[in-house]
């Protein structure tokens, strides 16, 4: 082994060689991908992170002596995933050469082989397309991560790193570290807790964000803040969320809304030209991204994260409905009357009614047996059913029983404001707020994809990206009867809401703004509160005593009073970007060793258990869970 790597130094990677090549002499390391042995010869695909070379062991070969007879002799030996070197000279494969390869126009005739390991028969192949189990791909991470397709996206992920870093630095951004062992405050995602060996019985939290100490640094008055930066949230598992995920995490003074939109854009602008090669100014001609209100992307998507690479968009009736008191449907004047029945003292309806109009030309696609199953689709997210009608030639809805029962001018208002035509479908939701607005941007997106609009997964070559602006501060918790943060309660609102503050909460709209792309938040922020004093009258209206607000965010309060710039800030789901980007299905195809679904790592088998004097230090004890 000495004399390879001590003497022989690697002279090429295994993409490297082409045909103006011919003739040099080459040292190339790699491992062993596929083997064949005919005609005398024997042949191996040597690979290695950047590609692949095609050795040729040919025991006559001749000017070398008995060189190549006996590496002949070694190489009839090898098998998969064997670690090799081997000197050798390069020659050009003429006609003979295969396009499939980067450097198929030549191989590599070997003098000298040595073997710097064996390998066990891996579990599965080393190939792009795989039908091995996701479990068994991550038990064995480090062989799944030798496959093409995972070391090309792990390349995105460094050029993502790269390009973040340079055009920060670029803007005259500080890199700045923050710590992850933190104090725990209650609200916000659920965290991971650390225990404290040297004051028992005290726990840190692992930080599900830098959010507090990148405000401090504002205090501080480090202006221009960025990080790549690791957080930690014990949420339930989705294919886009990870218990421990990257964020690109950014914090300005001075700014508005606006100058913090221009600067990420110019980030993502920067992220698809570098990896991609894709200018999004053809796209978006002026640089910018647009803007949807909150209430609108509710309104006419149901969340606050639309795919906008399709329409279908909703209406919300419930104004109609109202108008009409429930234009003889019984269960629309059940949601007519909420006011006045006294069942909901607020403004705001709390049961709401939806339709989205399918375009006769998408309707016809959808035979009964495929309509039945969406019935059988929104059932399965808590919806009582999927009422609709398909509208005739007099714009009567036909195939449904609300048709028979409906008043005419409901119905004809209803076609007017949805559009609906002859031929068109209309599909309906009623009831509570949340759960109409789940169901029907679920079944929107549901749509999309049945109708081919967008592809089953992946960015199918479009990227619509979207700021979701002005959403309201708080949100009304209905079990608790209080208002709550919709975010965190460090949100500036609106100068024109501020006196609302007290009167009418929830009509308060703040600088809170989420980066949506192709349905997928991949980025949240907001202009922070600076202001003691309408920091004090945003606990007020949370119900938050002055007591507890100093045990929760003491640091943060004292830090406001001493001189805190007007500041604001974003962060971005490193791990989301890289996985829109690169067309992955899941945050586990872009994340190097992520945690299964059950948030484990099945590689190291971790969590596992630790020993009782591990716990006895700790002073924990812990309860055997009941079988
Ligand atoms: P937020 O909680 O919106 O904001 O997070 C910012 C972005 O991080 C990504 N993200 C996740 N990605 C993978 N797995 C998860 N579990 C996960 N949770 C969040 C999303 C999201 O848009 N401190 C604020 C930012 C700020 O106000 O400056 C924050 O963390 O893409």
């Amino acid at each position: 082994m000495a004399r390879f790597i001590d003497e022989l130094k690697r002279t090429h990677h295994c993409c490297a060689l082409r045909a103006a090549d011919a003739g040099q002499e080459v040292v190339l390391f790699g491992w062993v991908g596929s083997y064949r042995d005919h005609g005398g010869c024997v042949f191996v695909d040597l690979r290695d992170r950047e590609g692949i070379t095609q050795l040729v062991f040919d025991p006559d070969l001749k000017g070398h002596g008995d060189a190549p007879a006996a590496a002949y002799r070694s190489a009839q030996a090898l098998r998969g995933e064997w670690v090799i070197g081997v000197r050798g000279f390069v020659v050009s494969r003429g006609t003979n050469n295969n396009p499939r390869l980067d450097t198929g126009e030549i191989e590599v005739h070997v003098v000298e082989l040595t073997v710097f390991n064996k390998a066990d028969t891996p579990p599965f192949e080393i190939q792009d397309a795989i039908e091995t189990s996701e479990e068994k791909r991550l038990q064995y991470r480090f062989l799944d991560l030798r496959r093409a397709p995972l070391q090309r996206t792990l390349r995105v992920r460094h050029r993502i790193n790269q390009v973040v870093r340079r055009y920060f630095d670029g803007l005259g951004f500080l890199e700045l570290e923050t710590p992850v062992m933190v104090k725990y405050t209650p609200g916000g995602a659920r965290n991971f807790l650390v225990p404290s060996r040297m004051h028992q019985g005290k726990f840190f939290a692992l930080a599900e964000s830098p959010q507090l100490f990148k405000q401090l640094y504002m205090v501080a008055g480090f202006d221009r803040y960025f990080q790549i930066v690791k957080c930690f949230r014990d949420e339930d598992l989705r294919l886009d969320r990870q218990p421990e995920f990257t964020q690109i995490d950014v914090e300005m003074s001075f700014v508005s809304q606006d100058d913090i939109f221009r600067t990420m854009e110019g980030l993502v602008f920067g992220i698809w030209k570098e990896v991609l090669g894709i200018d999004l100014r053809e796209q978006y001609p002026s640089g910018r991204f647009p803007e949807m209100p909150f209430e609108d992307s509710m309104g006419h998507y149901g969340n606050d994260k639309p795919d906008l690479r399709f329409g279908l968009p909703h209406t919300d009736i419930t104004g109609l409905v109202i108008d009409h008191e429930g234009g003889a449907i019984p269960f629309w004047k059940e949601v007519a009357d909420q006011f006045t029945s006294g069942r909901y003292r607020r403004d705001l309806p709390a049961e709401i009614v939806k339709a989205m109009r399918i375009p006769a030309g998408l309707a016809a696609k959808l035979s009964r047996a495929e309509l039945d199953k969406l019935e059988d689709f929104v059932k399965g997210m808590g919806s009582k059913g999927l009422a609709r009608a398909k509208i005739d030639a007099d714009g009567n809805w036909a195939q449904s029983p609300l048709g028979k029962t409906i008043t005419p001018a409901l119905r004809t208002a209803i076609n007017a404001q949805t559009g609906a035509e002859e031929g068109d479908l209309l599909f309906f939701q009623f009831g509570k707020e949340s759960t109409v607005q789940t169901v029907m941007a679920n079944l929107r997106v549901h749509l999309g994809k049945k109708l081919g609009l967008i592809p089953a997964s992946g960015h199918g070559g479009k990227f619509e990206f979207l700021w979701v602006v002005n959403p309201p501060l708080f949100e009304y918790d209905d079990d608790k009867k209080t208002w709550a943060a919709a975010h965190h309660a460090f949100t500036r609102p609106h100068d024109a809401c501020v006196d609302m503050l007290e009167t009418d909460p929830g009509k308060v709209l703040c600088h809170r703004y989420d980066l949506v792309l192709n349905g997928f938040e991949i980025g949240g922020g907001s202009i922070r509160l600076h202001d003691p004093a309408v920091q004090a009258r945003v606990f007020r209206a949370l119900g938050i005593e002055d007591e507890e607000a100093r045990a929760k965010f003491g640091f943060l309060l004292d830090a406001l009073r001493f001189g805190a710039p007007p500041h604001g800030g974003i962060a971005v789901g490193m791990d989301r970007l890289a996985m829109l980007l690169s067309g992955a299905e899941s945050l586990r195809d872009v994340i190097p060793y992520p945690k299964t679904q059950k948030g484990t790592d099945l590689m190291t088998d971790a969590p596992n258990r630790v020993s009782p004097e591990q716990l006895a230090e700790l002073k924990i004890r812990t309860v055997e869970p009941q079988s």
